[in-house]
């Protein structure tokens, strides 16, 4: 064969497997034996390797991977990648219609409502027709370029079907596997004794961020596609004209996808979405409902984080009964014994589930729980899973009382109650397990964010005596550095890694320092607020009680907590020693008010809250910059319902204010 007509055969070739891709991998209607496909393939494969020169990136034998990446280069979205915002019962969703309506100005809206699908969201942008990019979410604005991993994915196309492909689509969509698929690859794991995921969700992410795409392209990835970024050079002007482009175009949506004409149908499509849940081969978490047409989402736009178009709405927390075997006790970072369950493996909300938190002792007691009982547990999304009660039905006699720890089971100090908490705590502040979770905290992605600066490595510093305190971490000496470096288990590399790490986190605004510092009650809100007011960590640490309660966002508890632990010498002196270190004290009045969706905002709180206080809500929404108030008017933004409310939400409801749940108010608040 000539040349021209080689690179023909190839681009025929490239064009006809990828078809038959679509037709095995999406719609699962192959129209070639298995022979007659790995014929075409073999054909390919050997022109594109006797003629590397008319090989292309987005060729199907591309599928089985082959590109080693060192790191993911970071790549900007072209459109954001935002998030949703959450409901979670009948009455929130029907209070996001009411604002849709009222907005809108109109009774009747069509509605798209799909699955939510549990898995990780990717965004694909094919120029002309062409895969060129893959991105994950990231932080929504900028994410890890994946793309030779994408094109692993056997269901994802290279190209787009069709003659006409538009100048630019991008399409987003969950990369996930089927419960069964996830399942498998764990045994195969656990067998070849690797780590098992914990998690659909966490296991696809973890492919999706190898760096070796041939290891990918053996895990069992598959991708369904809801939403648009960038498109150009042709018109979309609704949602549910999109999925269908996106069809055409060769890629797999949800057949679960509903169109529903008002809010009745919508709740009658999620109720039956809901009771099919448990037998769909794929793990979903709730239903996303979206305004149908293009020009009407246009009108609603976005808020800074979530498009006012759309809303997911989540199911309940899957609840499972198993046995508790033990309780083994953990001790934080501030001493608190926590008792944890530890239980007979049982699968849930796309997981196994083998501890769960009993919360505290008070609580044990009051609910009569006992080891041997079985016992009934709930997961609700990523929240660690949670003990309900005991099975009492299903006792035995042989269950014997969960007793409170004498002592505390790191270091066998003397552990105290007070009226003032229900929390047992360890007093010794040399604790081992407190300096560990102490550090670990420090380090975490909300706090200091040092990602070299993990459990394991934590652990080794402080069982080598290298670092107690935080503020032993920016004294680490050359010499310890060399020391470390030599310790096995531990490449010289990650050594390197955590010295850069710990060198970078200098540069961090003083709200992370201080949220990093673990002072009791000040969250990373609390810390932003402060920040914002003071401007300085040491005109903060100076601040009496008084003026500290003078803050409008801050509340007396908060501020006797910063006002005790500012009164403590060996707190003073690892300040003292962190800002010869040279860490931003000053600087950046976090401006985090006035990107808070409650900044201006007028909310009232009614019903009792499960996971806070009132005074705590109230104070965590002054510290975003709201108003709050007693009762509901028309001037009411948000009104947070907690458990049996009563009037106020039929008055909010009734005057179309938005409705958030605890959970929703929290998530938006930052403070889940
Ligand atoms: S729409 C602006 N549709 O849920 C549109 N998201 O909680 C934003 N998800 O980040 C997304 N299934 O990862 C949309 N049918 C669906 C979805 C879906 C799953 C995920 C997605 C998103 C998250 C938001």
């Amino acid at each position: 064969m000539a040349k021209p007509e080689i690179a023909e055969r190839a681009e025929q070739l490239r064009r006809d497997l990828e078809y038959h891709n679509y037709l095995y991998y999406v719609k699962a209607e192959p129209e070639l034996s298995d022979l007659a496909y790995d014929r075409l393939y073999r054909e390919l494969a050997e022109l594109e390797t006797a003629y590397p020169e008319f090989a292309t990136d987005d060729s199907p034998t591309r599928k089985v991977g082959g590109i080693e990446l060192s790191e993911f280069e970071q790549h900007a979205h072209s459109v954001p990648m935002l998030s949703l915002d959450n409901t979670y019962s009948p009455t929130e969703l029907r209070a996001f219609h009411q604002r849709v309506c009222k907005l809108l100005g109109s009774e009747q809206v069509e509605y798209f409502v799909e699955p939510k699908i549990d898995g990780v969201s990717i965004s694909l942008r094919y120029e002309d027709g062409r895969l060129v990019r893959a991105l994950t979410r990231g932080d929504g604005v900028v994410g890890d370029d994946i793309t030779a991993n994408a094109r692993t994915i056997r269901s994802v196309p290279g190209r787009l079907l069709g003659n006409q492909p538009p100048a630019v689509w991008e399409a987003r969509g969950e990369v996930f596997m089927t419960k069964a698929d996830f399942e498998k690859l764990n045994k195969a794991r656990a067998a070849a004794g690797d780590t098992v995921f914990a998690n659909v969700r966490n296991s696809t992410a973890g492919s999706l961020k190898t760096r070796h795409s041939a290891e990918v392209a053996k895990r069992p990835l598959d991708a369904i596609f809801y939403a648009r970024g960038e498109v150009a050079g042709v018109a979309v002007d609704s949602q549910s004209g999109f999925v269908e482009a996106l069809n055409g175009f060769g890629f797999k949506t949800s057949p679960l996808n509903r169109l529903c004409e008002g809010i009745d149908a919508v709740l009658a499509v999620i109720g039956d979405l809901g009771a099919q849940r448990d037998s769909l081969p794929y793990e979903i978490d709730g239903a996303v409902i979206k305004v149908n047409d293009a020009s009407l989402q246009e009108e609603l736009g976005f808020t800074s984080k979530a498009p006012r178009w759309a809303i997911a709405y989540k199911y309940a927390a899957e609840k499972a009964i198993t046995k508790l075997k033990s309780v083994t006790v953990q001790v934080g970072r501030t001493g608190a014994l926590t008792p944890v369950a530890e239980l007979e493996p049982v699968f849930l909300s796309g997981s196994t589930v083998s501890r769960a938190t009993l919360h505290n002792f008070e609580e044990v007691a009051r609910r009569d729980i006992r080891a041997g009982d079985f016992v009934e547990i709930e997961k609700a999304g990523d929240v660690i899973p949670a003990v309900l009660r005991p099975v009492t039905e299903r006792r035995d006699g042989t269950e014997t009382p969960i007793a409170t720890p004498p002592t505390c089971p790191s270091c066998n100090g003397p552990t105290t109650a007070s009226d003032r908490e229900v929390a047992i705590r360890c007093l010794n502040a040399e604790c081992p397990a407190q300096v560990q979770n102490k550090l670990q905290h420090f380090a975490s992605r909300g706090a200091m964010d040092i990602d070299s600066l993990g459990e394991a490595m934590i652990e080794l510093l402080v069982d080598n005596g290298f670092v107690r305190t935080a503020a032993d971490l920016y004294e680490l000496t050359a010499e310890q550095h060399g020391q470390l470096s030599r310790f096995e288990g531990h490449g010289s590399r990650s050594i390197e890694k955590l010295f850069d790490g710990i060198e970078k986190s200098k540069e961090n605004p003083p709200w992370r320092l201080l949220f990093g510092l673990g002072v009791r009650h000040v969250g990373a809100a609390g810390a932003r607020a402060l920040l914002a007011h003071f401007g300085d960590l040491d005109k903060l640490a100076a601040a009496g009680v008084d003026e500290l309660t003078l803050v409008p966002d801050i509340g007396p508890i908060v501020a006797e907590s910063i006002g005790q632990y500012f009164g403590d010498d060996i707190n003073l002196n690892q300040l003292d020693r962190l800002r010869a270190a040279g860490l931003t004290f000053a600087g950046e009045a976090a401006d985090q008010a006035a990107d808070s969706p409650f900044s201006g905002k007028t909310c009232v709180i009614t019903g009792t809250l499960s996971e806070m206080t009132r005074d705590a809500a109230k104070e965590l929404l002054l510290s975003h910059g709201a108003k709050v108030s007693g009762s509901v008017s028309a001037k009411t933004d948000f009104l947070i319902v907690g458990e049996n409310a009563g009037s106020k939400l039929a008055k909010a409801e009734a005057a179309g204010v938005t409705v958030l749940s605890e959970g929703v108010f929290r998530e938006m608040a930052g403070a889940v």
